[in-house]
């Protein structure tokens, strides 16, 4: 997703994601370096599986490495980095793109034959919705998101610390040094996590070394879509509700990012110019017994969706 424009509250339409002008920018060495994975499609397993193994049905597999000594959103060449075959086209809700793509059995280190859609809707009424799914001829596991970074203020503001996010969760997943999961779902209550009444991104982010880069764990996680978030940008008045089938969502502050990138109309992207909710499974699930499954079966079909519902506060 390269480009989402959306309206203020004076009706005026703004770019509210980070990226490029052309495909160049996704292919500059500084780009490939600092892989930031902007507005990208990630898969197979988005978010990290610790050191790169784990083992299925009694067999170890091992995984590219490409995060210190873990995997991380699918590898050195993740769904990111593919070839997607593309088909616009509309249905009852709006504008969709298709994307189809069949990732092979061992790719990056991952049994089975993954045939996967995604479907990206642009509705009538401001929400863009995207529809996952997968099937495979292997047991895998399997976990899709979207990367897409945002600021509501669409350039108007360097950085997102202003905006205020709602999150409702009661715990999150708490992390080691290299960002794996120890299998502790922690309260937020009380500490700079507890995002369950609205705070702006930058009020206690000096509390979290780096930023927020965590794993929220959604408290109505049931079957269909439930809520994983709300961001409301003052100075445009731009709002998002995000909602999602997907158990837990990853809110990252762009905190990697380091002024070394130029993107759209010249701008610089410095520390937390954008945030990412990266609805999904809990990251290392496939090592974590007591996380929610990651594993696609043969003859079952993953279906995943979530929607960015747009709006205005005045
Ligand atoms: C995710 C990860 C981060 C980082 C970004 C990409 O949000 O959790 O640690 O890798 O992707 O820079």
């Amino acid at each position: 997703m390269t480009s989402l424009l959306v309206p203020d509250k004076a009706g005026k339409l703004g770019d509210i994601v980070l990226g490029f002008d052309n495909v160049s920018g996704y292919q500059s060495p500084e780009y490939q370096k600092s892989g930031p994975y902007f507005g990208a499609l990630i898969g197979r397993y988005g978010n990290r599986i610790a050191k790169g193994q784990f083992t299925l049905e009694g067999k170890t597999y091992t995984l590219a490495k490409n995060n210190g000594p873990n995997h991380l959103h699918g590898g050195l060449k993740g769904f990111d980095k593919v070839i997607w075959q593309a088909e616009p086209g509309s249905s009852a809700a709006g504008q969709t793109l298709k994307l189809t793509y069949q990732s092979k059995d061992g790719e990056e280190g991952y049994p089975g034959n993954l045939t996967v859609t995604v479907v990206y809707t642009l509705t009538q009424d401001d929400a863009l919705q995207i529809d996952y799914s997968a099937t495979t001829d292997k047991a895998t596991p399997v976990n899709l998101t979207n990367h897409s970074y945002f600021n509501l203020s669409a350039g108007q503001r360097p950085d997102v610390l202003a905006h205020q996010v709602t999150l409702p969760a009661d715990r999150y997943t708490v992390v080691d040094a290299d960002l794996i999961p120890t299998g502790e779902l922690r309260a937020v209550k009380g500490t700079a996590f507890d995002f369950t009444t609205a705070h702006a991104i930058g009020e206690r982010i000096a509390q979290v070394p780096g930023g927020y880069d965590h794993n929220w764990v959604l408290n109505a996680a049931t079957e269909g879509q439930h809520p994983a978030a709300t961001v409301y940008e003052p100075t445009s008045g731009r709002t998002m509700q995000v909602s999602t089938t997907e158990p837990g969502v990853q809110f990252y502050t762009g905190n990697f990012l380091d002024g070394s990138l130029t993107g759209k109309g010249g701008r610089v992207y410095g520390k937390h110019a954008g945030f990412c909710l990266e609805t999904q499974h809990f990251p290392d699930s496939p090592n974590q017994p007591k996380f929610p499954s990651t594993t696609l079966q043969p003859g079952q079909t993953l279906r995943s969706t979530t929607t960015y519902q747009f709006g205005v506060r005045k």
